[in-house]
């Protein structure tokens, strides 16, 4: 198989971080400080409402600089050169492709969000210090330290009765914060969660102190605590492997004496968690057809909307403008992006014991 490497996506790389705690980094340190986003910080997004706005919605898949995630997340530095407002709106309003669309922004948020990707890149990024919420989660942060700490704890990484907020899959998979302020708003029942009567302002800035937390944990991975290998061994073995084989389409593409064999001795615990849902070894092949007909395949090395560009079998570069060629793109690694919304926590837990059981 494929041994290049798959460049992960912005969320991927994020929720990978989330996973890469001291464990992970012991068992490979070249990994681990790979798997660990650069530690860098906006100017000030605290105080500029189109970089906010831009850090809320954006930076998870166009990266925190704007500096992209190739090859599935283009680079927006420049784009103002190349897309003038209306197209930006339009694009932002109804998504395309991979990307989602944002119908609420608007008006003020959205002229401000313009004018952020206007500007210049930062030249230098400067290393973040001591780790201090400013604006909105910088209010949410007291908020939640009256209301919510007692479960949650202080760092919302989980206290008395409360789950880790920074490794919630609502939590992370909620991009525009509705699920979070539900659970806010209506409480759970069983485990008790209260429910909390919030103004939306006060809602939007616990979203953001929430979140916050979840980039200054994936900074630090090393002041990660409450996840531990054994947290990872509480599934079933027997189940995973049903699943394995059946519901998780895993055998498809997989086998247990194939490539598989062993996987357990390369990785241990969060790693192998880690390589379970986010590979990063593959990546995705590109099948170019030229005018002439001839077709060049290879791996995919960069995609945009005009160019496409791959890595021939000798390792060159190709490159083509889009509207000349035709070409098919082939992410065998997709299925893992495809299965991470579909696995219950049980799912995850049980495939766990058994890829454990593959030394
Ligand atoms: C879930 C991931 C995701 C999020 C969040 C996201 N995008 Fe995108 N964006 C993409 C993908 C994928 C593409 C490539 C789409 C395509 O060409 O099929 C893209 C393309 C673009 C492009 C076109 C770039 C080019 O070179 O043609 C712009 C501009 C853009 N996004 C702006 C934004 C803005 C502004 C936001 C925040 C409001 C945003 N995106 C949020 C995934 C995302
Ligand atoms: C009395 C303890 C308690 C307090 C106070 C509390 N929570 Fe919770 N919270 C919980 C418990 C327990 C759960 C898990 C419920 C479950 O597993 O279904 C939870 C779940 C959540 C979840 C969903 C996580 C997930 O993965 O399902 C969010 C988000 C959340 N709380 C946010 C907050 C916020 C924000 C506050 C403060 C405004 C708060 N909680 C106050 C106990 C509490
Ligand atoms: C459509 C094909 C496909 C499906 C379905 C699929 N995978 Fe994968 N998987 C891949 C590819 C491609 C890689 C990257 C291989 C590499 O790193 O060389 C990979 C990598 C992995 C790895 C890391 C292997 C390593 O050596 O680092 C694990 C573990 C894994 N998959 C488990 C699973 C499980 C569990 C399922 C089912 C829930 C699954 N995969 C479903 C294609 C697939």
């Amino acid at each position: 198989m494929d041994r290049n490497r798959l460049a992960c996506s912005g969320i991927v790389s994020i929720i990978l971080s989330l996973g890469c705690g001291p464990a992970a980094a012991q068992a490979n340190p070249a990994a681990g400080a790979e798997v660990s986003p650069p530690v860098k910080q906006q100017a000030h997004p605290g105080n500029d409402p189109g970089a906010q706005a831009y850090a809320r919605n954006c930076a998870v898949c166009h990266g925190d600089e704007r500096e992209g995630n190739l090859p599935g997340f283009p680079p927006l530095v420049g784009i103002r050169r190349r897309m003038n407002d209306d197209q930006l709106t339009t694009l932002i309003h109804a998504g395309k492709g991979r990307m989602p669309a944002f119908p609420q922004l608007q008006d003020g948020e959205l002229s401000a969000l313009m004018q952020y990707l206007g500007t210049a890149a930062p030249a230098v990024a400067s290393a973040s210090k001591g780790a201090q919420a400013t604006g909105q989660a910088a209010a949410g942060e007291a908020l939640f330290h009256q209301n919510c700490a007692f479960c949650h704890g202080r760092d919302a990484m989980g206290g008395e009765t409360g789950p880790d907020l920074t490794q919630s899959k609502l939590v992370i998979g909620d991009k525009t914060g509705e699920r979070i302020a539900q659970t806010i708003r209506e409480g759970r029942v069983d485990p008790k969660m209260p429910a909390f009567n919030f103004s939306s302002e006060e809602v939007a800035s616990l979203i953001a102190f929430i979140r916050w937390r979840i980039k200054a944990a994936a900074e630090h991975p090393g002041g990660r605590r409450g996840v531990s290998v054994a947290d990872l061994q509480t599934g079933n073995a027997e189940k995973g492997k049903a699943y394995f084989n059946g519901a998780g389409g895993c055998a498809k593409c997989h086998s247990p004496t194939g490539d598989l064999a062993g996987i357990a001795s390369r990785f241990q615990g969060l790693q192998l968690e880690q390589r379970m849902l986010y590979p990063r070894g593959a990546r995705p092949k590109v099948t170019v057809t030229l005018p002439s007909g001839e077709k060049i395949a290879g791996t995919l090395a960069y995609e945009d909307e005009f160019v496409i560009g791959l890595r021939d079998a000798h390792g060159a570069y190709r490159s083509w403008r889009t509207d000349r060629v035709k070409y098919q793109i082939d992410d065998p690694a997709e299925a893992h992006v495809d299965q991470f919304p579909k696995y219950t926590d049980d799912d995850v837990h049980n495939l766990m014991a058994y890829l454990q059981t593959l030394k």
